[in-house]
């Protein structure tokens, strides 16, 4: 490539046609999803929400490792990329002509898995010459409850549990962020992931442990609650992991095998316990903000245990709980396309496309 051509790219970038067709006009926006093991495309449009997204999980891919292992799912984002486009687009029964902008996962992510979703999102906006979008993966989680309805009610709290982020945070509006607690260690879906590969489930296991715990009691092992009795908002679930640790390593010392039964009954009794905490944390910060609003998102907010106690506590304390449709808790493309709308609306598009931010704190 030429010095010229280099520029051209920088001009187009730096004065993009924000709304091509005008203030009032409606915006399709495509979106992408690539920051972990699941490929994501979504197409959503300002007057008529969510058109169309496809997803790609490479959970199987992973599973043999107990983990994601971040070449392979670099590799994979690539193979799978441009069909679920293609997919997206069909079923929306648009072509790229008629996407106004772009937007795509610039972190926090494994870095050759954002790359991939950076590369296709900057190379239609080049050719196509439309706005182009960078955005961060969490705020794509804290609007996600937004996907399929219109009514957006600010401030409110969220409670984002994934598989790499417990927090709370306060929304004054969108793009207007107060981190109010966080994890000290762990993530709640990585205790969950955690625990149920003790347990000898596959990866990820938080599911499949949800699933297991149906069967078991949540009162037959007394597990901790970490820092329930402390005056912050923040999180810590080591500790109920060592627990876990401990009691089944206790039983393989004595060369007992865990029964189907016992099996179910940590399973229960963790997921008891962890999710007190995450209740007991979100009432806490609900109270202290004088909020009446909390919105879960993220992988772990498709929890039932979780949304049954939320649910129970909405009743209780008068205060309304909303969740994204289950489809929408873990990864996917329509909430990258959701938030790279609000974004090129308002013609935020952050630093010049081709950028991607492994490492990214919400607030900044
Ligand atoms: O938000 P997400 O898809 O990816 C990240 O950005 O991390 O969350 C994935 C996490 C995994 O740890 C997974 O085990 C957990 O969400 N998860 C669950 C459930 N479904 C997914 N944890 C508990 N119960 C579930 N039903
Ligand atoms: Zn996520």
């Amino acid at each position: 490539m030429r010095k010229g051509e280099i520029l051209s790219i920088i001009g187009i970038f730096a004065n993009p046609q924000v709304n091509p067709r005008g203030e009032d006009s409606n915006l399709i926006i495509l979106g992408f999803e690539s920051s972990c093991d699941e490929t994501g495309v979504g197409i959503y449009s300002i007057n008529q929400g969510l058109i169309s997204h496809s997803l790609h999980s490479q959970i199987q891919l992973h599973e043999n490792y107990g983990g994601v292992v971040p070449e392979l799912a670099s590799r994979d984002h690539l193979k799978r990329i441009i069909n679920l486009t293609k997919t997206a687009l069909s079923d929306a029964k648009i072509t790229l002509d008629e996407i106004d902008g772009i937007a795509y996962t610039r972190g926090p992510g494994l870095a050759g898995a954002l790359l991939v979703g950076a590369s296709v999102a900057t190379s239609i906006a080049y050719t196509k010459r439309i706005p182009c979008a960078g955005v961060h993966h969490l705020e794509g989680h804290i609007l996600s409850p937004f996907i399929n309805t219109e009514k957006r009610d600010f401030p409110f709290l969220t409670l984002l549990v994934s598989g790499g982020h417990t927090q709370l945070i306060e929304v004054k509006a969108v793009g207007e962020y107060l981190l109010l607690g966080d994890t000290r260690d762990d993530a709640a879906g990585e205790a969950f992931d955690k625990t149920a590969k003790l347990l000898g489930l596959p990866y990820p296991g938080g599911a499949k442990l949800s699933e297991l715990a149906k069967n078991g009691s949540g009162q037959a092992y007394e597990f901790p609650r970490p820092m329930l009795d402390q005056d912050n908002l923040d999180f810590s679930f080591s500790g109920l992991k060592t627990a876990v640790v401990n009691l089944v390593n206790k039983s393989s010392e004595e060369r007992k095998t865990l029964s189907e039964t016992n099996r179910a009954d940590i399973a229960a009794s963790f997921e008891d316990a962890i999710t007190d905490v995450l209740v007991s944390k979100s009432l806490k910060a609900l109270r202290t903000k004088h909020l009446k609003r909390l919105v879960v998102s993220g992988g772990v907010g498709a929890n039932s245990a979780l949304r049954k106690k939320l649910d129970q506590a909405s009743e209780n304390e008068d205060f309304e709980t909303l969740y994204p449709p289950i489809e929408f808790c873990t990864d996917n493309g329509a909430m990258i396309a959701l938030l790279g709308a609000e974004k090129i609306k308002n013609g935020v598009l952050g630093p010049a496309p081709f950028d991607i931010k492994p490492r990214w704190p919400l607030t900044q």
